[in-house]
C-alpha cells in the first residue's frame, strides 16, 4: 500500500486516519494512513524523511500549516492565498507541492451536504485567524456577494480585508459593531468555543432564513450552535462535515478518486458520542 500520514502536535485525537481508512476501503485504493506526532522544530526534517522513505502524501495540521506553506516549492492558488498548506505531495519529478483543502471542504459541506448556497450570499465571518484566511477565496469563488469579517482584534480582520479585498466585497469590524440585520450565512471561525465562549455579536444577525456554521465540532453542540438554534436559525451545522470534506479533497488530489463523504460523516458522528 502507498503510505500517507497526518503530521501535527498534538495529534492523538486526530480523526484523519479513521476517515482515510474509510475512504480507502470504499474506493478500493491501496492506501495506508497514519498519524504522526511531530516535535516542534522537527517538521521540516520529518517531512523530508517521510518523502525520502517513499511516503506519498501528507496532511498537515496545527501548528505546522505555515511551515508546510514555506516548504512547498509549488503551491496551488488556494494555498498561496491561504498562507497555509494542509496537503503535501510530490510531483512526478519530485517537486514538493502544497495545497489547501480546508476552504473547498467547507464550501462542499455547506453547498453539497447541507443545501446552503453561497451564490449571492451575504456572509458574516467570525474570526480572522488561519481558519478564516483559508476559506475566504473559496467563498468568494463560490459567489458570495459580501463578506463581513468580525473579530475580537479588528486589526486582524482588516489585514484579511487588505489581503483579499481585490477578490470581492469585504469589510472588517468588531463583534459588537456588526450591523444588526439578518445575514444569509454566518460562519464561526474563532476558537472561542474551546473556552466555552461565544463571539458577542448582536442576536439580530440571525434571521429565520440564516444558515449558521461552526468550524468547531464536538460530541455536544458547541456554544455557537446552541446560540444559533436559540436565535431561530434555519439551519445549524458544526464542522465535522468540513473535516471529512477537506480529507476527501486531499484524497482526490493524491489518488485522483473522490470518495463519497455522507456515510463517512455519519460514521464519524456516531463515534463522537
Ligand atoms: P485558527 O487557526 O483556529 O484560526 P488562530 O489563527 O489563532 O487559530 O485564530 C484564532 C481566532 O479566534 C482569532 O480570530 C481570535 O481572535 P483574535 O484575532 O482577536 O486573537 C479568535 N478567538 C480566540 N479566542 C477567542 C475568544 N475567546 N473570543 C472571541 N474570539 C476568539
Amino acid at each position: 500500500a502507498d503510505r500517507y500520514a497526518v503530521f501535527g502536535n498534538p495529534i492523538k485525537h486526530s480523526k484523519s486516519p479513521r476517515i482515510h481508512a474509510a475512504f480507502a476501503e470504499q474506493t478500493g485504493e491501496a492506501v495506508e494512513y497514519s498519524a504522526q506526532l511531530v516535535e516542534l522544530g522537527a517538521f521540516e526534517n520529518d517531512v523530508a524523511r517521510f518523502f525520502a522513505e517513499g511516503g506519498k502524501g501528507l496532511n498537515v495540521t496545527v501548528p505546522f500549516k505555515q511551515n508546510a506553506w514555506n516548504m512547498a516549492a509549488q503551491r496551488s492558488s488556494a494555498a498561496e492565498r491561504a498562507g497555509a498548506v494542509n496537503t503535501l505531495y510530490q510531483s512526478a519529478d519530485g517537486v514538493l507541492c502544497g495545497d489547501n483543502t480546508d476552504g473547498v471542504g467547507l464550501v462542499a459541506d455547506l453547498q453539497d451536504n447541507n443545501g446552503v448556497s453561497l451564490k449571492g450570499a451575504r456572509v458574516l465571518m467570525l474570526g480572522a485567524g488561519g481558519a478564516v484566511r483559508g476559506v475566504l477565496e473559496p467563498f468568494l469563488a463560490a459567489g458570495a456577494a459580501e463578506i463581513v469579517i468580525a473579530n475580537r482584534t479588528v486589526a486582524n480582520a482588516q489585514e484579511l480585508v487588505d489581503l483579499f479585498g481585490d477578490l470581492g466585497h469585504l469589510s472588517a469590524c468588531g463583534f459588537s459593531d456588526v450591523e444588526p440585520r439578518a445575514f444569509d450565512v454566518i460562519i464561526n471561525g474563532t476558537s472561542a468555543s474551546l473556552q466555552g465562549e461565544l463571539p458577542p455579536v448582536p442576536d439580530a444577525v440571525v434571521g429565520p432564513d440564516t444558515a449558521c456554521y461552526d468550524m468547531m465540532y464536538g460530541a455536544e453542540p458547541t456554544p455557537f450552535c446552541i446560540w444559533a438554534k436559540q436565535q431561530g436559525a434555519a439551519i445549524v451545522i458544526d464542522g465535522l462535515g468540513m473535516l471529512v470534506e477537506q480529507a476527501a479533497e486531499s484524497f482526490r488530489i493524491w489518488r485522483g478518486v473522490k470518495p463519497e463523504t455522507r456515510g463517512v460523516i455519519a460514521e464519524v458522528r456516531r463515534e463522537l458520542a
